[in-house]
């Protein structure tokens, strides 16, 4: 039976009308088409789904919505202000902190619990902390320099997100047509 509920999701309330099984993770994505938080595992291994609930990393498919009640949920949606993307969203881009970006909500919102709690770690304890949180794809490396970037203010304020993104559109382009004349 669904049970109305309500749900402060980055600042916002929203009502909802959710069964007492139903997961954090489902209602985000299915009932608030907050899609930013991906599922991977379902089972609490990957950190493809980390949410921050009252400034506490967890993982939003082993959480069930109804305990969420009351609570202050932040999720990768509410990181952005003012059209100027967070720190570390913006170290990600930068410093190639992704590839297929399946992972990369999780990995920044993991990432963003400890620098709020401890903005100067050491690598070792980025790499200890970031343990919980999976990626098929980069190697690792690349998300642990995208972090430590923050940390060590090496960031670029002039960052322009746009023109980075048409960059890389356009090379995505060149790579695709070199791939098509020689198949
Ligand atoms: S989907 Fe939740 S930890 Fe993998
Ligand atoms: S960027 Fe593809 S799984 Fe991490």
């Amino acid at each position: 039976m669904k049970k109305p509920l309500t749900l402060n999701v980055n600042g916002q309330d929203y009502e909802v009308e959710a069964e007492s099984n139903r997961l954090l993770l489902q209602v985000l994505r299915d009932t608030l088409g907050l899609t930013g938080t991906k599922e991977g595992c379902s089972i609490g291994v990957c950190g493809a789904c980390s949410v921050i609930i009252d400034g506490r990393l967890v993982s939003s498919c082993l959480t069930l919505a109804a305990g969420c009640a009351g609570k202050k949920i932040e999720t990768i949606e509410g990181l952005a202000k003012d059209g100027k993307l967070h720190p570390l969203q913006q170290a990600f881009i930068e410093f190639g902190g992704f590839q297929c970006g399946i992972c990369t909500p999780g990995q920044i919102m993991a990432a963003k619990a400890l620098l709020d709690e401890n903005p100067k770690p050491s690598e070792e304890e980025v790499k200890d902390w970031m343990s919980g949180n999976l990626c098929r794809c980069t190697g690792y490396y690349k998300i642990l320099e995208s972090v430590m970037a923050v940390v060590n203010d090496k960031i670029d304020p002039e960052f322009a997100f746009r023109k980075r993104e048409q960059t890389a559109k356009i090379q995505s382009l060149d790579v695709y047509k070199s791939v098509a004349k020689t198949s």
